[in-house]
């Protein structure tokens, strides 16, 4: 019998994270995936993954709180042994997050800490615990931003760490490479989700007009290239940051 192969994906209650949980499914991957607040609707994530034919289990993180992600650690661990009968994970993904628009002028150092904890800390001290589980040739992928590219204003917080997730992204390929982990970054650009409080009409219409193709991006457009790095059609691509935004304000 073949043995399951099993991602842990962070915020995968809703947006790119639940459609990512549905494409790591439908490529023959298993599913952990987690929840901050919402957890019917992670619920809904994993009962739709069963009902396709997969197999997903959800747990609660808050991203913004690495004392516990020991704690986290063992909840994957008894998981992995209950539900699976394993011990190993082959794929996490950083994808948990939220937005904030306020000019520099006015960001609070609260707001600062917030999104420093939660798109950079978050990411490195969760990769770190989880980091003994995974497998050899196990992947990795971050979400980052295209906003690290395109300076936009009102989010410079949030794209600087996300531009410091692109730095770790190397780092974590270059460390972890003698176990044959692959790192690599997704940069979308505008996609359709909740982020932020969601697109409005009138900036959608012109997000959609900065793009070459002509509309903002769909959580699915995103986790079709997540979960292509993290099976082996991405086997040879290791501490690159890809953006998938349409051809956005090139
Ligand atoms: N949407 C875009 O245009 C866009 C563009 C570039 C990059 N990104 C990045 O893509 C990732 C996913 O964004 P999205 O648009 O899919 O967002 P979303 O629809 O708002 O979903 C956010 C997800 O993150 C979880 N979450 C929020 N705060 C958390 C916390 N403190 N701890 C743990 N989980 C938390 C939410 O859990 P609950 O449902 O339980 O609240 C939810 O599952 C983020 O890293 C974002 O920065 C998004």
């Amino acid at each position: 019998m073949n043995q399951a192969n099993i991602v842990v994906i962070t915020g995968g209650s809703r947006g790119i994270g639940a459609a990512t949980a549905l494409e790591c499914a439908r490529r023959g991957l298993d599913v952990i995936l987690t929840y901050h607040s919402q957890a019917q609707r992670a619920d809904q994530v994993v009962r739709r993954i069963t009902q396709e034919g997969g197999k997903a289990a959800a747990l609660q993180l808050d991203i913004s709180d690495a004392t516990s992600f020991t704690g986290f650690r063992s909840a994957v661990e008894g998981l992995l042994a209950d539900v699976w009968g394993m011990t190993e994970l082959a794929g996490l993904v950083n994808n948990a997050g939220h937005g904030l628009f306020n000019p520099i002028a006015t960001v609070s150092e609260a707001q600062f800490d917030s999104l420093m904890s939660v798109h950079l800390k978050g990411p490195f001290f969760l990769t770190q615990a989880l980091q003994p589980l995974m497998r050899q040739g196990a992947a990795i992928v971050n979400l980052s931003s295209a906003t690290t590219r395109v300076a936009t204003p009102g989010v410079a917080p949030y794209a600087a760490f996300k531009g410091g997730l692109e730095v770790l992204t190397r780092y974590m390929a270059k460390e972890f490479g003698e176990r044959r982990i692959r790192v690599n970054s997704v940069a979308p650009g505008a996609i359709r989700t909740e982020l932020g409080g969601g697109l409005n009409k009138d900036f959608e219409a012109l997000l959609a007009s900065q793009t070459a193709l002509g509309r903002v991006g769909e959580p699915e457009d995103v986790a079709r290239v997540i979960g292509m790095l993290l099976t082996d059609d991405g086997a040879w691509v290791n501490a690159q940051n890809i953006e998938v935004a349409g051809g956005y304000i090139i």
